[in-house]
C-alpha cells in the first residue's frame, strides 16, 4: 500500500488555510493510504514558541487532525519530538544538503527577511523536513502550494543518498489540491493567508465563532463589478472566496458561480459564512471534547508507537549505509 506522511508546525493557531491545504486532504486520503500524521513540534521551534503555548498548541493541532475526522485507528497521529529518528535523521540530512540549496529556499528568506537571532535551525529547517518525509519511505506527501519546494529538495536529497549509499529511500510526490492549495488573505488575495498577518480580519480560524466568521467574511475585500466569477487573473479576490467556498463544499467552482449568477456579492458573502460555519462548528465541538482528554494522550502515545517502528527501520537503514557501527 501506498504511504502519506504531512503535518501542521504547532505555531500558530490553526486557520482555513491549512485546513484547505493540507487538514482537509488528510481526511481524504486516509482510506487510500497508510497514513502518517504528524504535529513538527520540532520545526515549531525554529523560531522562538512560548513554552506554554508551544506545549497548548501541540495538543491542539492533534485535536484538529482528530476533530477533523481523521480515524486514529487507521492513521498514525503523533507529535514529531516523541520519535526521536527525526532528530537523528534530521541530522544526517544535513550532511546531504547544500549550503546553497538551503540557500534558495524562499520560506527561509520571508521567515527571516528582517530579523535578528535567526536561528540557524530555521536556515537548516528542509533537512529537518527530508527526514520526516524519508523516515516513513512516503510515496505522496499532501501539502498546499508554499511546501512544493521543500517537497522538490526531498526528492534531491533522496536521489542523492540512493546514488552514494544505494537504494534506501521513496522519492515521495507532493499531492496538492487543485482548489485550495493557495488559500490567500481575506483583506488582500495578493498574500497568502497567514496567522502572522497584523490584520486579524484577513485570516478565519478553526475556532472562530460564528459571529467572528460572519463579521471576517462580510469585510472581506472584493471587487467593484459585482459578479460572482471564478477568473483569477481579473477577479483574485472573489476567486479566492469561490475557493474557499469550494473546500468547505466539495462543490466545484463552476457549479457555485453558476449559483450565484446575477447575484451581488451580499448574497454570496452570507452563504458562504453558513458554508464554513456548518463545517467548523461540529469540528470544534469535538476538538472542544478531545483536546483536554485522556483518550488524546493515549491516540499520540499510540500513534508514536506505531511511528517509531517504521522510523526506526529506515534509520537503521541509513545509518548502515552510511558505515556507522551498528549493534544488534
Ligand atoms: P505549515 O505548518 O506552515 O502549514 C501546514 C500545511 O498547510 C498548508 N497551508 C496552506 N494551504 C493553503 N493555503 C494557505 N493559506 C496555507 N497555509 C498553510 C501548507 O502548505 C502545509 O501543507 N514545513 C511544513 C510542516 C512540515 C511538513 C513536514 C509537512 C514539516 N515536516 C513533512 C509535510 C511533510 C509547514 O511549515 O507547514
Amino acid at each position: 500500500m501506498q504511504r502519506i506522511l504531512s503535518g501542521i508546525k504547532p505555531s500558530g493557531d490553526l486557520n482555513i488555510g491549512g485546513y484547505g491545504g493540507a487538514l482537509s486532504q488528510f481526511v481524504k486520503y486516509q482510506h487510500e493510504y497508510e497514513s502518517f500524521f504528524f504535529v513538527p513540534d520540532l520545526h515549531a521551534v525554529t523560531v522562538y514558541q512560548d513554552p506554554a503555548e508551544l506545549h497548548q498548541r501541540s495538543r491542539e493541532i492533534a485535536a484538529y487532525y482528530i476533530a477533523a475526522g481523521i480515524d486514529p485507528q487507521k492513521s498514525a497521529i503523533f507529535l514529531q519530538s516523541q520519535v526521536s529518528a527525526h532528530a537523528q535523521m534530521g541530522w544526517l540530512m544535513e550532511t546531504q544538503v547544500h549550503f546553497g540549496e538551503l540557500n534558495r529556499m524562499t520560506q527561509f528568506k520571508e521567515k527571516a527577511e528582517g530579523k535578528e537571532g535567526v536561528s540557524s535551525a530555521l536556515f537548516t529547517y528542509p533537512a529537518l523536513m527530508a527526514a520526516d518525509i524519508l523516515l516513513y519511505q512516503a510515496t505522496h506527501v499532501p501539502v498546499g502550494d508554499d511546501q512544493k519546494q521543500h517537497l522538490e529538495m526531498t526528492r534531491d536529497l533522496a536521489e542523492r543518498f540512493n546514488s552514494r549509499y544505494g537504494q534506501t529511500f521513496t522519492l515521495p510526490e507532493p499531492i496538492t489540491p487543485e482548489i485550495g492549495s493557495r488559500i490567500m488573505s481575506l483583506d488582500d488575495p495578493s498574500r497568502k493567508m497567514s496567522k502572522s498577518n497584523p490584520n486579524l480580519n484577513s485570516y478565519i480560524l478553526l475556532q472562530d465563532s460564528p459571529e467572528i466568521i460572519r463579521k471576517k467574511l462580510s469585510r472581506a475585500v472584493t471587487d467593484s463589478e459585482g459578479m460572482v466569477r471564478y477568473d483569477w487573473e481579473h477577479k483574485p479576490a472573489v476567486s479566492n472566496l469561490i475557493e474557499i467556498y469550494a473546500v468547505f463544499t466539495d462543490e466545484s467552482t463552476d457549479v457555485i458561480e453558476q449559483r450565484y449568477a446575477g447575484q451581488g456579492y451580499g448574497m454570496f458573502k452570507q452563504e458562504l459564512a453558513d458554508v464554513v460555519i456548518a463545517k467548523l462548528e461540529p469540528m470544534q465541538q469535538r476538538f472542544r471534547e478531545i483536546v483536554g482528554s485522556s483518550e488524546l494522550d493515549i491516540i499520540l502515545r499510540q500513534g508514536a508507537e506505531k511511528a517509531a517502528a517504521a522510523a526506526n527501520n529506515t534509520l537503521r537503514k541509513a545509518s548502515e549505509a552510511m558505515g556507522f557501527v551498528m549493534f544488534e
